[in-house]
């Protein structure tokens, strides 16, 4: 005589699970810190990419402070994403001195090489382009940074060159 066997269920976990599970261990890491909203920020960004609608509003629940007040940090900080960005992110800064130094030039052609519109992620998923104010090295405008790299005195060839080469 045959048994079968069932197998057991596996216990899939969503992934609105999963990020709520992730967001209440952050919270609960800082439960009662003053000043804390910004690490909490800053870690929940680190765990899921960016800090979604939904994101923000469990963060809110989870602090019982309302969501607006959590929009209006995640808006005033560049750091922060409310979309996710692609594969490699692109910082092209716009700051004075590289503004004086043809950032402008700089810009539209990283822009234009990978048909992407300022703080928009290419259809591959592979950029995601980003003005910035500053990067603090002002004496190598005009200045980008891909990813972690920091790349100085671009032209708009070098600056399509440095794309492809990524
Ligand atoms: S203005 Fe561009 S690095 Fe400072």
């Amino acid at each position: 005589m045959s048994q079968s066997r069932k197998k057991p269920k596996k216990s899939i976990a969503t992934r609105e699970e999963t990020e709520v599970g992730l967001l209440g261990a952050i919270l609960t890491k800082y439960a009662g810190a003053a000043g804390a909203v910004i690490p909490i920020l800053q870690e929940s960004q680190e765990a899921l990419g960016c800090l979604r609608p939904q994101t923000i509003e469990t963060l809110a629940l989870g602090m019982g402070v309302p969501a607006s007040q959590i929009y209006g940090v995640v808006t005033f900080y560049s750091q922060f994403r409310l979309m996710p960005i692609g594969k490699h992110l692109c910082k092209v800064c716009h700051g004075t001195a590289c503004h004086v130094s043809g950032a402008t030039e700089v810009g539209e052609a990283i822009l234009d090489q990978l048909r992407v519109d300022e703080g928009g992620t290419t259809a591959d998923g592979r950029f995601t382009v980003q003005s910035v104010a500053c990067l603090g090295c002002c004496s190598l405008a005009p200045v980008m940074m891909i990813d972690e790299e920091t790349h100085g005195r671009l032209t708009p060839d070098r600056a399509r060159k440095l794309l492809r080469e990524v």
